[in-house]
């Protein structure tokens, strides 16, 4: 036990915390009152589209986005206010009156962001939710179509395919309900990257808002500003409000299948050949094979999108991968629309629901996820490796292997021609996932993030090295993160940095420094400006 005269300091520095606390706290409350007294002179409108924590819509909005169940639980921070803006002038106005009020800004638009950097915030901050901001142009002759951020890439396709009665696409992740800001700010790629490269590869124009809460587009933000939107990561730069992009030719016809295979039914030897053709297949066609645990097996399920019809199809796998033993009846050809439908299930349904692309009320669940890239296929053997961890895990936890291979126009852009720069010399990106239902999120949360763990550690040798690449969109803090204050120099930030972007991030750096010098727009993961003081030393 202490003596007394040691306690009384500790009371009085105690009491005077109290004080300073309550202090904190009133102050606090006065910036939020001047928060919203800005935001009142400066829009008339925003009253209609403000949320505050006493609203009773606040809860509803705040978790409407939040595609991750792990951040949407009570014990995560929660945005002081809420603005779901349906015009420009309201998002300068958060922007003018956030920065003049200490306040950071957390922009939303599908809110898939693998670490939920979207909704949450150990600072102060808001959310900007561009849920109202989902309007799509398509002009079929152009080819082109403006799209604003908070539509969804299901929608996007949805849209263009309606216009242009299933000739036209646009060349997005398989996952229908992410949205277009996050997506194509990270670059964003699915099943037509062999044939068309990623997203961000078609964006010709865009319109965003600045740090200083001016509206730009193309012309005016300049060629380095629309750079670096392009694959960057857009939350470190300001808020991207909508994007003009070049649509691409898809054939009336495509052909899909999702084969199953089992180990007694030679899953590793097919996916050992498939790593030596996956690359190297025609472009119009994508084989993605997934692999997971079913009871004492594992299963690789060889998905595939094909560009044509199925006699074709036929012909060109019987070239490159007979071994899989594909026949006619394990195809189905349908429209490329509804092939998106058909991707994100692996079911064959009599009618494909369009709903499913229209709306925006997708199955929520906790996940989590890391990725790599290959630039050499597996040794045969060390899958066993692989399977050791699926078969450790008890019976509860159960993760994702998913091959997504390179190769064709993806390949082929040079790698800085966009900050995207994972190119030439990959011959596939590796997701590690897992998801779960209705187990409580604290007791799923660890299991699962043990076994990604370790599958990652056990993966070190044969992936991608110096560095380990990684990638913005499934975004992953492991890799290393800003510190809290926002004061990273631009080689700490470098060490997470270099493998999201390779020599891409110094130009990063540069831009940011010349738009954001005093790094308003901030996040675990976004670019520092150049420091004079830390990275001169
Ligand atoms: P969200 O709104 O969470 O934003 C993500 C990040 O971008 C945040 O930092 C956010 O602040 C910022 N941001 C969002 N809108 C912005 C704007 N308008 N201006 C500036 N910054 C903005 N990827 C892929 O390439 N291929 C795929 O097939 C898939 N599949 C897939 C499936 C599932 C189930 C998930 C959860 C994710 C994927 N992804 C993916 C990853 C996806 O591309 C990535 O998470 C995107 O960033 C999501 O964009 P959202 O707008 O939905 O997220």
């Amino acid at each position: 036990m202490k003596p007394h005269g040691l306690m009384c300091p500790n009371i009085l520095s105690f009491i005077s915390s109290l004080l300073l606390l309550s202090h904190g706290v009133a102050l606090a409350a006065e910036n939020h009152e001047k928060f919203l007294k800005c935001l009142s002179l400066q829009s008339d409108t925003i009253s209609e589209v403000l949320y505050t924590q006493n609203n009773a819509s606040y809860s509803s909005v705040l978790k409407a986005s939040i595609q991750n169940l792990i951040f949407s639980t009570p014990a995560n921070p929660k945005p002081l206010f809420i603005i779901t803006p349906f015009h420009v002038s309201e998002i300068q106005a958060a922007v003018k009156c956030s920065k003049k009020n200490g306040l950071q800004i957390r922009v939303r638009s599908g809110g898939h962001d693998h670490e939920g950097l979207s909704s949450i915030s150990d600072v102060p901050f808001i959310i900007i939710d561009l849920i109202n901001f989902s309007e799509i142009s398509v002009d079929v002759e152009d080819k082109t179509a403006w799209v604003e951020s908070g539509a969804t890439v299901g929608q996007l396709n949805y849209r263009i395919a309606e216009k242009s009665q299933n000739l036209l696409a646009f060349p997005v992740g398989t996952c229908p309900s992410v949205g277009v800001g996050g997506h194509f700010s990270g670059g964003g790629y699915g099943a037509l990257l062999r044939k068309y490269g990623a997203a961000a590869d078609h964006i010709v124009d865009a319109h965003m808002i600045d740090v200083k809460g001016r509206f730009l587009n193309r012309e005016s933000m300049g060629e380095d500003l629309f750079w670096a939107i392009r694959g960057g990561g857009g939350a470190s730069f300001g808020i991207i409000v909508s994007w003009k992009i070049n649509l691409v030719a898809v054939p009336s016809t495509v052909t899909v299948f999702a084969v199953p295979r089992t180990l007694e039914q030679n899953a590793t030897k097919l996916l050992n050949k498939w790593q030596y053709i996956a690359d190297r297949v025609h472009e119009d066609l994508f084989i993605s094979p997934f692999l997971f645990r079913e009871n004492s097996t594992m299963v690789s399920l060889f998905t595939s999108l094909f560009l044509g019809g199925v006699d074709r199809l036929l012909r060109l796998m019987q070239d490159s991968f007979p071994e899989l033993g594909l026949t006619k009846e394990d195809c189905k050809e349908m429209t490329f629309v509804e092939s998106i439908v058909y991707l994100d299930g692996f079911e064959i349904r009599e009618s494909i629901d369009m709903d499913v692309l229209r709306g925006r009320n997708f199955p929520k669940r906790p996940f989590i996820g890391k990725a790599d890239y290959l630039t050499e296929p597996i040794p045969e053997e060390a899958f066993q490796g692989i399977y050791d961890i699926f078969f450790e895990q008890d019976q509860k936890t159960n993760g994702l292997l998913v091959f997504f291979p390179y190769g064709g126009k993806i390949s082929e852009i040079s790698e800085s021609e966009i900050p995207y720069p994972h190119r030439a010399g990959n011959i596939y990106t590796l997701l590690y996932y897992a998801e779960w239902g209705q187990e409580a999120i604290d007791d799923a949360y660890q299991r699962h993030v043990n076994m990604l763990r370790t599958l990652f550690n056990y993966m070190t040798p044969y992936v991608a090295k110096n560095p380990r690449t990684a990638y913005i969109n499934y975004r992953d803090l492991d890799i290393g993160t800003n510190n809290k204050l926002g004061h990273t120099s631009v080689q700490e930030a470098s060490v997470w940095g270099k493998k999201y972007f390779k020599n891409n991030f110094y130009r990063l750096v540069h831009v940011k420094t010349m738009v954001d010098p005093e790094n308003f727009f901030r996040n675990e993961q976004s670019i520092p400006p150049f420091n004079l003081v830390k990275d001169e030393l």
